[in-house]
């Protein structure tokens, strides 16, 4: 059994799929300004370690959009909040490059060892309009191919994603050892 430290439904749901053994606790933690995903987990998952007792995983995932030099990165859990989708979609206008990745990080700690860290990147491209009602997020505006994340099952997601890519390294490296 694994803790998942997230107060987010639709990544507990991917996890989930993968795991299989996973508990969400949802205790919050601090999210500091840094240039990469990597320092945020990895500071989140110092604070969480010590309040939480046995396997803890948490993740940190951002939109990186070319055309906005890698805007909004680290800061997408923000923009998301403030702006949104609609926001993201009137920046790049009409824009001819809509290239943009996701990237995940997720940071896996039990008692008596160093965090470990893996990560994950799906390559897509920012749509004109929003489409689909799946998943959560930035989805409705990431496509791959012709079809956005939000058009999805989370079963589809799963196949291709950021998320699925880190945490199914983390999953071979647990069944490694
Ligand atoms: P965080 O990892 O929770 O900090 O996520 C940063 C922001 O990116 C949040 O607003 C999430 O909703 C969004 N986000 C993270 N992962 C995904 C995803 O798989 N699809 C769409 N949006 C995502």
């Amino acid at each position: 059994m694994i803790y998942f430290v997230t107060s987010n439904k639709g990544k507990y749901a991917e996890a989930q799929a993968i795991f299989g053994d996973l508990v969400q606790r949802d205790i919050g933690y601090a999210e500091i300004q840094a240039d990469t995903l990597e320092e945020v987990a990895l500071y989140g998952m110092k604070e969480v370690a010590a309040r939480l007792d046995g396997a803890v995983m948490l993740e940190d995932a951002g939109l990186f959009v070319e055309a906005l030099q890698g805007f909004p990165g680290v800061y997408s859990a923000y923009v998301q909040k403030t702006i949104g989708n609609a926001g993201i979609l009137r920046l790049m206008g009409a824009l001819e490059n809509r290239s943009a990745y996701f990237k995940s990080v997720v940071a896996y700690v039990e008692p008596g060892m160093d965090a470990v860290m893996f990560s994950g990147e799906v390559q897509g491209q920012i749509g004109f309009e929003a489409r689909g009602k799946k998943g959560f997020g930035y989805d409705p505006i990431f496509y791959v191919g012709e079809v956005s994340l939000g058009e999805m099952d989370l079963e589809k997601k799963n196949q291709i994603s950021h998320r699925a890519k880190s945490m199914s390294a983390l999953k071979k490296w647990r069944g490694n050892r």
